[in-house]
């Protein structure tokens, strides 16, 4: 006998197993969202969880913190180096290249369902393994893409029973208006160095737009008065925000202007929004997505310009949003009749009819490794089923079957080979 301790294995951390009793709601999610973006036009993709590190330092950005410190790399054998994708926009430019995508009829519009890694410090609502449902439109600069994409996700919250969501929307500008403002971010901040807290001190060299995204308290004042982006906007810029923000208003879709939304990623130009959870989430502002235009990143990867948008929603936080409302789910497992076997012939017989009972698009409960008729009656009563059938070794000699309202416990014998519709006719009936 070996001596070592028995290791208690855990989920590594920040990473969690979903149990049946949340997929209910992950279930739901997906039924509404993949059903929606459909009717929106987008198309399912998937592309692979591992990709070359390169297309994200690319991608996503060299001075991103989602790539500097969150990625999950590895090399295999070979040597290749691959991430584990902490986002997906990257890998689904990489398939409409790869694919020859740019021959398709414009725009082309993908949707996406995954788990996602990022190696944060796990905290409410901020996993290591996370999963996102995205969109992506391919081939168009027109501003009406952008409220799409925005209305595609107010609409699939109102469906989800989600209503204390807050949106915020602000613009990036483009390579043509975004340095002068950069120099009016820097020197501003430049001025009130001495306020600022060590990681905007450090920011303001690599990245001074992310100082604005800063939650420090320190830095808070000096935020408010900082330079806006919205003053620097190029004429062209300018119109595409305009236009956007009119259709938003066309559709009825509150939101907030705020100059200090910036994104944790590099690729964004124009148009950025994320949205919010209305009550804070132990003192700080939860979004359950974002996304925004990045008409650049094809161009970054190798590609032809190809302008695009999209969104990516955080499902784990959205699962939990749904579950805090109290939005109503409805069991995935539903079954309307409980088969009882008694007996080995019983037994023995009851696997088949199973099998005939799920094809005629019957649901059926069952407890096969029981033997006493007071239980497994016992377990139908439970899961409330409306009829049980009883198949005996008398029945199974027979050729008939026991059919048995639970609810007045009146009993009937019918032939077998009438019992898939005499179920059906009951479960209409009823
Ligand atoms: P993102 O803002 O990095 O955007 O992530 C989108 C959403 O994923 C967040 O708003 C949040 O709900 C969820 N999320 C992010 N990190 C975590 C985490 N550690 N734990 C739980 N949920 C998390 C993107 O990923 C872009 N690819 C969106 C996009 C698509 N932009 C254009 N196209």
């Amino acid at each position: 006998m070996s001596k070592t301790k028995q290791k208690n294995f855990k989920a590594p951390k920040g990473m969690r197993d979903i149990l049946p009793e949340e997929q209910i709601y992950w279930e739901k999610f997906l039924k509404v969202a993949q059903r929606l973006a459909e009717d929106y036009g987008w198309q399912k993709i998937e592309t692979p969880i591992l990709e070359d590190v390169e297309l994200f330092i690319r991608g996503t950005g060299q001075t991103t913190d989602i790539v500097t410190k969150q990625m999950y790399m590895l090399k295999t054998s070979g040597g290749t180096r691959l991430a584990l994708r902490p986002e997906q926009t990257p890998g689904v430019m990489r398939a409409y290249l790869e694919n020859g995508m740019n021959n398709l009829p414009h725009p082309v519009k993908l949707y996406y369902f995954g788990p996602m890694f990022r190696h944060e410090q796990p905290q409410a609502g901020r996993y290591r393994q996370l999963y996102q449902f995205g969109t992506e439109t391919i081939g168009e600069s027109a501003a009406v893409l952008d409220a799409q994409v925005i209305q595609f996700c107010f609409h699939l919250f109102r469906s989800l029973g989600l209503k204390k969501i807050n949106t915020h929307i602000n613009s990036m500008g483009c390579p043509q208006c975004r340095p002068a403002y950069r120099r009016a971010l820097v020197d501003y901040f430049r001025r009130q160095k001495n306020k600022l807290c060590p990681d905007c001190q450090k920011r303001l060299k690599e990245n001074p737009f992310r100082l604005l995204d800063c939650k420090e308290e320190k830095c808070q004042p000096v935020k408010t008065q900082a330079p806006a982006m919205l003053d620097y906007l190029c004429e062209q810029c300018h119109r595409h925000f305009k236009e956007v923000l009119e259709l938003l208003d066309e559709l009825e879709i509150p939101y907030f202007l705020n100059s200090a939304l910036v994104r944790g990623l590099d690729y964004y130009t124009k148009t950025v929004f994320e949205f919010f959870l209305e009550e804070e989430t132990q003192g700080a502002r939860m979004a359950l997505g974002g996304g925004g235009r990045y008409d650049n990143l094809m161009k970054e990867l190798g590609g032809k310009p190809t302008p695009a948008v999209g969104m990516a929603l955080g499902v784990d936080r959205i699962v939990a949003a749904m579950k805090k409302e109290g939005v109503k789910v409805s069991p995935i497992y539903n079954p309307k009749i409980f088969l009882v076997q008694l007996g080995d012939m019983g037994k023995r017989k009851s696997l088949k009819l199973f099998e005939m009972l799920h094809q005629a698009g019957i649901v059926t409960a069952e407890s096969f490794s029981r033997d006493s008729i007071k239980t497994q009656l016992k377990i139908a009563d439970r899961l409330g089923v409306k009829y049980s059938l009883i198949l005996g070794q008398q029945e199974a000699l027979d050729n008939t079957i026991i059919i048995r309202d639970m609810q007045s416990g009146v009993q009937e014998t019918v032939p077998q080979e009438k019992i898939i519709d005499q179920i059906k006719k009951r479960l209409i009936k009823k």
